[in-house]
């Protein structure tokens, strides 16, 4: 079975993506991880200006997952170009460059001063980032900005555009639509979840900013809701992302409606998950006699009829 497959405009060799954050830059792992059996590498949000983030502690561990309350620390866009694209066009997987900034402008900064490189196959634009006062979360709790700064890179750029959603709403799927009604070629489900945790010896919050962002296998049945939720409202591919640690994980979240998964937190654990993953994939379709990972997407039948739920989502 040969997977690779074109997803919101991008080629990848399989559905299995590094998320976010969670990988650095791509190119500090490669004595780790072959890289090139990955689909895909999402880079650390990148803006215009290099960020030191939040001060310490930034990360605490939690039953079955993290929090973290980087700040968004990036080397900025410039180092990047100058540091990290050399190395990142040897790559044979794709590479795609996620965005952060505080302002509609900066976004467009950023991905302008990034278009022109081959190495960047596309664009993952972070409006959901819990941890920073600018920007993030309250772009990303916002339609009509979700809107404008969809509209605003689509036309900059014909590269694949993906928006990646926060699930701190009611209604993600409301964003969903926002994005892809100015033009996204993708969303990515989810970023990480408003969380908190007090040592309560010291009585002090474990996270120097109170909240953080949580993450890790914690949040896996939230993802997949969103997941399902966002895929029966939108045309666009889904992009599945939270708690993935096993290619049965994967393969939920593909069932859910996404058409690639993230691999995010795992990675820290073990860096190579996402070849794993994307390998237990593969396997799990031959043994299956299921020719086209595809027909795995969205194809998850529910325990009693759908319209009974449907009037919840
Ligand atoms: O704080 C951070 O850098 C996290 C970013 C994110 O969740 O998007």
């Amino acid at each position: 079975m040969h997977e690779s497959f074109t997803v919101a405009g991008l080629t990848l060799q399989n559905r299995v993506l590094v998320a976010s954050g969670t990988f650095g830059y791509g190119d500090e792992v490669p004595q780790l991880v072959d890289v090139n059996k990955l689909g895909g590498i999402v880079t650390k949000s990148l803006s215009m200006k290099p960020r030191d983030g939040n001060p310490a502690p930034r990360i605490a561990e939690t039953p079955s997952g993290m929090l973290n309350s980087i700040g968004l620390a990036n080397i900025g866009v410039k180092k990047f170009i100058e540091e990290k694209i050399p190395k990142l066009s040897t790559f044979s997987c794709a590479v795609i460059a996620n965005i952060a900034a505080s302002s509609v402008e900066e976004y467009c900064g950023v991905l302008e001063k990034l278009d022109p490189f081959e190495a960047i196959a596309g664009f993952e634009i972070n409006v959901s980032c819990p941890n920073v006062k600018e920007g993030g979360l309250s772009f990303g709790t916002d339609k009509e900005k979700v809107a404008l700064i969809t509209k605003e890179l689509r036309r900059r750029t014909k590269k694949p555009l993906m928006i990646k959603l926060t699930p701190n709403v009611t209604h993600i799927s409301e964003f969903a639509l926002a994005a892809e009604s100015e033009g996204a070629d993708a969303v990515s489900v989810i970023n990480t979840i408003i969380g908190m945790a007090i040592d309560i010896r010291t009585r002090k919050t474990k996270l120097s900013t109170v909240t953080g962002g949580l993450s890790g296998p914690a949040i896996k049945p939230i993802a997949l809701a969103k997941v399902y939720e966002v895929y029966r409202a939108v045309k666009i591919p889904v992009i599945g992302i939270g708690g993935i640690t096993s290619w049965e994980d994967a393969v939920e979240f593909l069932l859910a409606g996404a058409s690639a998964v993230q691999v995010g937190t795992y990675n820290f654990v073990v860096p190579s998950a996402g070849v794993t993953i994307a390998e237990g994939i593969k396997s799990f379709c031959e043994q299956q006699s299921i020719s086209d990972v595809g027909k795995l997407v969205g194809a998850v039948e529910a325990k009693r009829d759908l319209s009974v739920i449907e009037s919840w989502l």
